[in-house]
């Protein structure tokens, strides 16, 4: 049996960036998807945490499955699509990420699988040649058009740091995260699927703003420039938001970057904020819940928090001191339940390295 892990992420910042070629600051973590296989003719996957198995020719062809099957199908045919000779593997998967929180469930299937067809296949794959094909791979099993960030970070992860990732050159740099503080994920309870959210119509809705920017990335502007561009274009208010928030979200992050190496808290605390209000009010993809978690954990002792993920459901993200973390995520969890009767799942998280083959456990 051969033993295959790929973790999870939580985005610091850089939300709704990737797919314009943007900026974005995610990190691994400590929780994810493990696989346990050996040769075999067919891919056949079971599960103890996800409905059903998964039994699909090597090439991922045939009768599309359902469910979790349609990413590992997809993902071999990606995969073939690239040279991978067929080899299939049988065995188990593993999971201790909870799925609808947006910690990117579904990328860390995509990544496991992936290592382990490209390592039982003897086929060399770079890590970001497999993120793209996850990607690709999301686009083909359930029609959406998500960027490369989750993938990405579910292979480039570095322990102890956060990847800056540029998604036009797909250069990238690990961050590392002050020992001082803590990441936390406290999730809403409102779960979100990126199939039949309104992620495809926000990706719609940006392009149309950009077209108006003639040729520039939304990197190369100014905010101010980007919505008088916008707004000359005529494409209408929806449209002039969607851009401003890619903007201005943009340079939180090469902000952030700073403030993380600068360990200037109060600066995290406003990029955060400034972060989740243009999630809020410029791109639409917060829900009320997370705007009072957010709330919360800033009035619970958070040192910085916002929404994260693609929204519409799904967690925060919170950086809280170390020392007394756990006091701020508990204190934050009671009083969101008072007030919703939900009681959040909360995490406690520490940034891991990204998809690999590791030893028998
Ligand atoms: C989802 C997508 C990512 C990214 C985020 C929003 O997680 O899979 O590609 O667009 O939403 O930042």
């Amino acid at each position: 049996m051969r033993h295959f892990a790929a973790p999870g992420r939580v985005n610091l910042i850089g939300e709704h960036t990737d797919y314009s070629g943007g900026l974005v600051l995610p990190l691994a973590i400590d929780r994810g998807i493990r696989l346990r296989v050996e040769p075999s003719d067919r891919i056949t996957l079971t599960s103890e945490q996800f409905d059903g198995g998964v039994d699909v020719a090597a090439d991922g062809s045939g009768d599309a499955p359902e469910g979790w099957g349609r990413y590992v199908a997809a993902l071999a045919q990606e995969l073939g699509d690239l040279g991978r000779p067929p080899a299939g593997m049988a065995g188990s998967l593993t999971s201790d990420l909870p799925a609808g929180a947006g910690l990117s469930s579904s990328a860390a299937l995509e990544m496991a699988v992936g290592t382990a067809l490209a390592a039982l296949a003897d086929f060399p794959l770079e890590p970001l040649a497999l993120a793209a094909a996850g990607q690709r791979a999301e686009r083909r099993a359930v029609g959406v058009p998500v960027g490369i960030m989750d993938q990405a970070a579910s292979v480039l992860g570095v322990a102890g740091h956060a990847i800056l990732l540029d998604c036009a050159s797909l250069a990238h740099r690990a961050v590392p995260l002050p020992p001082d503080l803590a990441v936390a994920v406290l999730h809403s309870g409102v779960s979100r699927e990126l199939e039949g959210s309104g992620y495809g119509r926000r990706r719609a809705e940006l392009e149309q703003g950009l077209a108006a920017l003639g040729g520039r990335s939304p990197r190369e502007v100014d905010p101010d420039e980007a919505v008088a561009a916008a707004r000359a274009a005529g494409v209408g208010d929806v449209a002039v938001r969607r851009v401003r928030h890619v903007v201005t979200e943009n340079r939180r992050v090469e902000a952030t970057v700073a403030a993380l190496e600068a360990g200037d808290r109060p600066a995290l605390r406003r990029l955060l904020e400034e972060g989740h209000a243009s999630l809020r009010d410029d791109y639409e993809v917060s829900v009320p819940e997370l705007d009072l978690l957010v709330g919360l954990a800033l009035e619970h002792g958070a040192v910085a928090a916002r929404m994260t993920g693609g929204g519409f459901g799904g967690a925060i993200v919170a950086l809280v001191d170390a020392e007394g973390a756990e006091q701020v995520v508990t204190a934050t969890a009671a009083a969101y339940a008072a007030r919703t009767g939900t009681d959040p799942l909360t995490l406690l998280t520490t940034a891991v390295d990204g998809a690999g083959e590791r030893e028998e456990p």
